[in-house]
């Protein structure tokens, strides 16, 4: 059998799979081939015992094999960007859960022996069309504990973290402590916090409870102000003996920007550490809109920061996991967002949209092989 006889024969079992668990063929996708691969963050992440994955998308696992063979070979961790998410998918109504999507994922990433998390229990976006009009301080609480049970509860045991609260300072807000302004904290006060990762541990004792937050990479002085607000909420926390396990930096990155990552990220990290807490880089990825439009730049500008931050932040022995938030630039999230002024796709992940590695894949395997091995 020659070498893409074997990657063909493994990509159409790994379809069978995926029939398997969707109940839905799709044999037209089944002619899209994933290239060999060249080697596997996966693989080179767990021989330094640092899980590394990215973030996936099940209607694309779901219709894509070439895109689900590429997420099984490179991701030994994989969250899944909404469907775990207090949304209008998920909470259709007061009292209804859709779990299809989210029983999906599980049982795809357990068939694979990949590590799941959970993203996230509490967020001020993305909330359901009911949800203003049905909260009420008096139901508040109520409501969100229930949503810990039943999602948190439906799968205890078999999440390696929740991301339990996402992104809840905003300095600019004005507020103590550097809170941001959320709906849930409107309606429960700062108790929301505490309350939620309370809930969490009850409901799964296993998993990790990661506090989880952007914007905190960088130096200078807004990086450095939230970074002092979240490890004053962390340390708040573990006073009152509210249990949180470890905090998730997004690493949402800026190419060409000429940002630094260095001793203002690695003083929290030391802290974090210190405190007994671990760290995971939870939603990696390097925007490209500043540089200009020729593609070799861009990848070497984006690659450029996966290796000097990779190198940068996987130093500090507590960082035991690294996802990108996306794995291929045919499905990232950016180009959603804010958007390249030559309307060109960003190229801000590590394959490309064809499903080839890029530098900035290299940049990364490189400084998964030059961490220290975790103990
Ligand atoms: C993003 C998803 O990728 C998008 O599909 C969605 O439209 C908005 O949310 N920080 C987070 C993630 O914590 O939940 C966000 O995910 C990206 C920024």
């Amino acid at each position: 059998m020659t070498r893409r006889q074997f990657v063909e024969a493994a990509s159409m079992m790994g379809a069978v799979g995926l029939v398997e668990l969707s109940g839905c063929a799709r044999p037209h996708d089944q002619a899209v081939l994933p290239a060999p691969p060249v080697a596997s963050l996966r693989e080179v992440g767990a021989s330094r015992g640092i899980l590394a994955g990215c973030a996936i998308q099940i209607a694309r696992l779901r219709d894509t094999p070439a895109y689900a063979q590429l997420v099984r070979e490179q991701a030994g961790i994989v969250v899944e960007e909404n469907a775990f998410k207090f949304t209008q998918r998920l909470r259709p109504s007061p009292t209804e859960f859709f779990f299809g999507d989210t029983d999906y994922l599980v049982q795809f990433a357990e068939a694979n022996g990949m590590k799941v998390r959970g993203h996230n229990f509490v967020w001020h976006r993305s909330l359901p069309a009911w949800f203003d009009g049905y909260m009420t301080p008096a139901n508040a609480e109520a409501v969100l504990v229930e949503h810990i049970e039943r999602v948190g509860g439906r799968y205890a045991g078999r999440i390696h973290s929740w991301d339990v609260m996402n992104e809840a300072i905003r300095v600019e807000d004005g507020l103590p402590g550097g809170m941001r302004d959320t709906p849930w904290r409107k309606l429960l006060g700062d108790g929301y916090i505490d309350s939620a990762f309370r809930t969490a541990r009850r409901v799964d004792p296993k998993a990790l409870l990661v506090y989880n937050d952007y914007g905190i990479e960088g130096e200078g002085d807004k990086p450095a102000a939230k970074r002092e607000a979240v490890m004053a909420l962390l340390r708040g926390m573990q006073q009152r003996g509210v249990p949180v396990d470890a905090l998730g930096v997004q690493s949402h990155l800026d190419a060409g920007r000429g940002d630094v990552y260095g001793p203002g990220l690695m003083a929290m990290l030391a802290e974090v550490r210190a405190m007994g807490l671990k760290v995971l880089l939870t939603e990696m990825d390097v925007n490209d809109k500043w540089l200009a439009s020729p593609i070799p730049a861009r990848d070497a500008g984006v690659a450029e920061v996966y290796g000097n931050y990779l190198k940068t932040t996987l130093a500090d022995p507590g960082v035991i996991a690294l996802l990108t938030w996306g794995i291929t630039d045919r499905y990232t999230w950016l180009n959603g967002e804010a958007s390249r002024s030559d309307k060109l796709p960003e190229r801000d992940l590590p394959f490309d949209v064809q499903l080839q590695p890029k530098p900035a894949f290299f940049a990364e395997l490189e400084a998964l092989r030059g961490a220290p091995r975790r103990g």
